[in-house]
C-alpha cells in the first residue's frame, strides 16, 4: 500500500515513500508545510513549515512522530534492521549562551510517552521510569544542559541514551571538519542550523552520529560510533520521531527537515528547499533597530535635508526681484541665471574693472552667445528705483554709435546689474596714462574726442528728453572694436542723485570732473556736463589726469594749461607722448575748447552743439586773444564750491590737496557729508 501524504499544495515538499513490504520504509520531509506527524505537547507547524516543537514557553515538551509504526526487526530471524536518518535542527534561546534542555530523536514504542516530564527528561521519561528496561526507548541528545544527575559531559553535547538519560556514550558536540581529523566545535544554541545523521548498521551492531554545520557535507569521521545491540531494546514495531522540552529559560526549538530509510541510506535533504528559520535572537533584531533604522533615517534625513539645502542655496543663488511693474519691460530683463552664467559665475578672471558704481565683468549670454559686459551695481532698496528701472529702461532705447548700448538689467534684493554691448578695447584712460607704451596717435585722440562730443550731443538733445550724463571722463570712455570712443555709464549716477533740496543732495561725480555750481548747488545740467567734457578734452590733449598727485603739490590740470597759454605757448600743455605725429592746430584748437568748456561760469560755456561745431571745423574757434583772456582775470579752476568739503579739502587754497584725488561720489557715498 502507498501511503501518500502532503498533496493538498501543488507543489509537495514532504515526499512520502512507504514500500508494502513495511522491511523498507523511507520518507523525507523538505520542510514539513503539508506534513502528517503526530504532535504532542506544544509541538506544531508553522505556515512557512517548520516543525517547532517549542515555542518559548517554559517548562513545556513537544513530541512529533511519523504517525505509523516502523518496522525495527527482521521477520525471519528476529534481528535488527539497518537504519539510516538525517535531520536539519535549530535551537534558539533567550540568551545567547544559555539554554533550556535539548532535542532527541527517539525510537518509542508509543507517540506520546505517556507520564513523560518536561524539563530535564527531554519530554521522555519521568523520575520513576527513568532507566527502566521496560521503557525500550532509544534516543540520540542533543543536549544543551549539563546535568550532573545523568552525568553530563558538558552543556552541550550529543549522547546515545537507552531507557534513560545516563548516555551510554557521549561526545561534546562538533564535527571534524575538511576530511581531517581537526576537531570543531559546534555550539547547538544561538540559533545556527545543523544537520545531523543518525545510522545503525544492523550486522556489525554499530550506532554512528556526525554532525556538521548546515550546508557543510556529512564528515567522512563521526561524532560518535558506538557498538550498540538494539535487540533487546527495540520492539519488532516502533514509531520515530522527535521529543524536546524547555526548562527555565525560554528557548525554541525547530527540525527544518527529516529524512528517514529503514535499510538503507536516507534519501539526502534538498537543502535549499528548506524553510527558513524566522529572524530571531533579540540580540539582531535589537541591533536592526537601534543602529541599522536610525543609520537609516539618519542618511534619509541627511540626503533629505541637502537636497533641500541645495535647492534652497541654488534658489537664493539665482534669486531676483521681479515687481508687477517691471513686467512691462520684459525683453529688457535678463534672468541672473544667464548671468551667472555668462560670466562663469562672476569670477574674477572675468573682471573687466571696478569703478565707483560696482564691478564689471565679461560674460557671453548663455543662448544668443552675445559678448556682453555686466555692470553690478549695489544699491540700497531705494524709493526711487521704480523711477530709475524705468529710465534705464528708457534710456536702453537711446541708440547711438558713440555710446555704449545698455542691453538690460536684472534686479536682485540690494543689486543691480546693468548689461552692455561688449567693447573688446576697454576704457580710454588706460592709453592715456595708465600704460606707458600703450598710447594713441593724435588722429585716434581727436577721433575719440570728437565721436564722444557727439555722443554727449546726443544725450543733450537728439532725444526726447534731455539727458545728463552726470560722469562724463577719460574711464567712462571704451573704445570699440574700431578705437571709437562710445560714452559709457550714462545716466548711472542718477541711481545717486535723487536729492532736490541742496542740502540733502548726493552729488555725484569725479573730482576734477565737477562744475562748481553743480558742487554748489547739487543740481546737474547740460553745462556741467560741459565742464567735465572740457576736463576731458584736456586729459585727451595733455595725457594727464585733471588733478595729479605730485609730491609737493597737486596740480591742476585746467590751470597749469591756462598758465601755459597766458605765457604764450599753450603747446608746452600737450601730450609728451604725442612725439611729433601730431597737427600744431588741432592740438592748440583742443586745448584751448578744453578751457573755454571749463570756465568756471556756466553761462560762458559753449553748449555741446558749439562744441561738436567746432570740432568738425564748422565753426571757428571764438577769436578771444590770449591776452584779453588772460588779463580779464576768467577763473577756470575749481577755486569756488569746495567750501562745503572743508572736511575733505584744505580750505579754500585749492592747489593742495590732502589726499589724492578721487570720486567724490565714493567719499559721499560713504557717509562722508
Ligand atoms: C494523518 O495521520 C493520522 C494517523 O495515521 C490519520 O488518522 C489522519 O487521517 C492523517 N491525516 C491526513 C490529512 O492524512
Ligand atoms: C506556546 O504555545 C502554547 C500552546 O500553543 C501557547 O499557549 C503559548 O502561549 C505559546 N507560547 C509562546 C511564547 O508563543
Ligand atoms: C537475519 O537475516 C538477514 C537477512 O534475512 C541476515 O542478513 C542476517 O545476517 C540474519 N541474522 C542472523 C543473526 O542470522
Ligand atoms: C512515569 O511514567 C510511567 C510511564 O512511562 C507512568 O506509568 C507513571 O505513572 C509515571 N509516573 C509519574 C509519577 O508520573
Ligand atoms: C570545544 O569545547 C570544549 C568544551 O566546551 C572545550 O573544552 C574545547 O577547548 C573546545 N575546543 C575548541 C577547539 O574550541
Amino acid at each position: 500500500m502507498a501511503i501518500c501524504f502532503g498533496f493538498r499544495l501543488a507543489i509537495p515538499l514532504a515526499l512520502l515513500i512507504s514500500l508494502a513490504a513495511g522491511d523498507e520504509v523511507g520518507f523525507i520531509y523538505n520542510g514539513f508545510r503539508s506534513a502528517n506527524l503526530s504532535l504532542d505537547g506544544i509541538a506544531e507547524f508553522t505556515s512557512s513549515g517548520l516543525l517547532k516543537l517549542t515555542n518559548g514557553s517554559l517548562q513545556q515538551k513537544g513530541l512529533a512522530f511519523y504517525p505509523h509504526l516502523v518496522n525495527f526487526k527482521n521477520s525471519a530471524n528476529g534481528s535488527v534492521s539497518s537504519f539510516s536518518t538525517t535531520f536539519v535542527f535549530a535551537i534558539t534561546s533567550e540568551y545567547p549562551s544559555l539554554s533550556a534542555h535539548g532535542i532527541a530523536f527517539v525510537i518509542s514504542p508509543t507517540r506520546d510517552l505517556p507520564g513523560a516530564l518536561s524539563g530535564q527528561y527531554l519530554g521522555l521519561f519521568n523520575d520513576s521510569s527513568n532507566g527502566n528496561d521496560g521503557n525500550h526507548v532509544v534516543a540520540v541528545e542533543l543536549d544543551t544542559t549539563q546535568n550532573s544527575q545523568f552525568n553530563d559531559i558538558n552543556n552541550n553535547h550529543v549522547g546515545i541514551d537507552i531507557n534513560g538519560l545516563n548516555s551510554i556514550t557521549s561526545f561534546s558536540a562538533g564535527y571534524y571538519g575538511d576530511g581531517s581529523r581537526q576537531f570543531r566545535n559546534l555550539s547547538m544554541i544561538g540559533g545556527q542550523r545543523i544537520q545531523v545523521w543518525v545510522e545503525y548498521h544492523g550486522p556489525e551492531k554499530r550506532m554512528v552520529v556526525t554532525l556538521a554545520p548546515f550546508r557543510v557535507s556529512k564528515p567522512k569521521t563521526p561524532l560518535l560510533s558506538f557498538h550498540l545491540d538494539l535487540s533487546s531494546t527495540v520492539n519488532n514495531e516502533m514509531y520515530v520521531g522527535f521529543s524536546s522540552s524547555t526548562g527555565s529559560v525560554s528557548t525554541t526549538h525547530y527540525v527544518l527537515g527529516w529524512s528517514f530509510k529503514m535499510n538503507g541510506e536516507a534519501q539526502e535533504l534538498m537543502l535549499s528547499q528548506l524553510p527558513k528559520l524566522p529572524r530571531l535572537g533579540p540580540k539582531k533584531r535589537s541591533r536592526l533597530l537601534t543602529i541599522g533604522l536610525p543609520l537609516i533615517l539618519v542618511s534619509i534625513i541627511l540626503v533629505a535635508v541637502s537636497g533641500v539645502v541645495y535647492f534652497l542655496r541654488r534658489k537664493r543663488k539665482f534669486a531676483e526681484v521681479v515687481e508687477d511693474w517691471e513686467l512691462e519691460y520684459g525683453p529688457h530683463r535678463f534672468k541672473f541665471k544667464d548671468l551667472y552664467i555668462a560670466t562663469n559665475g562672476f569670477k574674477d578672471k572675468e573682471l573687466l574693472g571696478a569703478g565707483g558704481f560696482g564691478r564689471v565683468y565679461r560674460g557671453v549670454l548663455p543662448t544668443s552667445k552675445l559678448e556682453v559686459a555686466v555692470k553690478r551695481v549695489s544699491h540700497e532698496s531705494r524709493q526711487g528705483i521704480k523711477e530709475f528701472i524705468a529710465e534705464i529702461v528708457s534710456l536702453g532705447r537711446l541708440r547711438h554709435r558713440n555710446l555704449v548700448q545698455l542691453l538690460g538689467y536684472c534686479r536682485r534684493k540690494g543689486e543691480l546689474l546693468l548689461v552692455y554691448d561688449y567693447m573688446p578695447n576697454g576704457s580710454l584712460d588706460k592709453y592715456l596714462y595708465d600704460q606707458p607704451n600703450l598710447t594713441l596717435n593724435w588722429r585716434q585722440r581727436l577721433n575719440v574726442a570728437k565721436g564722444v562730443a557727439s555722443g554727449l550731443l546726443y544725450l543733450h538733445e537728439g532725444w526726447e528728453q534731455v539727458v545728463i550724463h552726470r560722469d562724463v571722463k577719460a574711464s567712462n570712455v571704451l573704445l570699440d572694436g574700431e578705437l571709437n570712443g562710445r560714452l559709457g555709464d550714462f545716466g548711472l549716477a542718477r541711481l545717486y542723485d535723487h536729492g532736490t533740496e541742496p542740502q540733502t543732495t548726493h552729488i555725484v561725480g569725479t573730482l576734477g570732473y565737477l562744475a562748481p555750481e553743480h558742487t554748489r548747488t547739487g543740481k546737474a545740467t547740460p553745462s556741467t556736463d560741459v565742464f567735465a567734457f572740457g576736463a576731458f578734452l584736456l586729459e585727451v590733449a595733455c595725457g594727464r589726469r585733471p588733478i595729479s598727485p605730485s609730491q609737493t603739490e597737486a596740480i591742476i590740470l585746467v590751470d597749469w594749461v591756462y598758465s601755459c597759454w597766458c605765457k604764450g605757448d599753450i603747446l608746452e600743455a600737450k601730450d609728451p607722448n604725442l612725439s611729433s605725429d601730431y597737427v600744431a592746430e588741432e592740438v592748440e584748437l583742443v586745448l584751448k575748447l578744453g578751457l573755454i568748456c571749463s570756465h568756471s561760469e556756466p553761462g560762458a560755456r559753449p553748449t555741446m552743439r558749439h562744441v561738436v561745431q567746432i570740432l568738425e571745423g564748422d565753426v571757428p574757434f571764438p577769436e578771444i586773444s590770449s591776452l584779453s583772456l588772460c588779463s580779464s582775470g576768467l577763473t577756470f579752476a575749481h577755486s569756488e564750491g569746495f567750501d562745503d568739503f572743508s572736511m575733505t579739502y584744505t580750505s579754500s587754497t585749492h592747489k593742495r590737496f590732502s589726499h589724492s584725488p578721487s570720486s567724490v561720489a565714493a567719499s559721499i557715498l560713504s557717509g562722508g557729508r
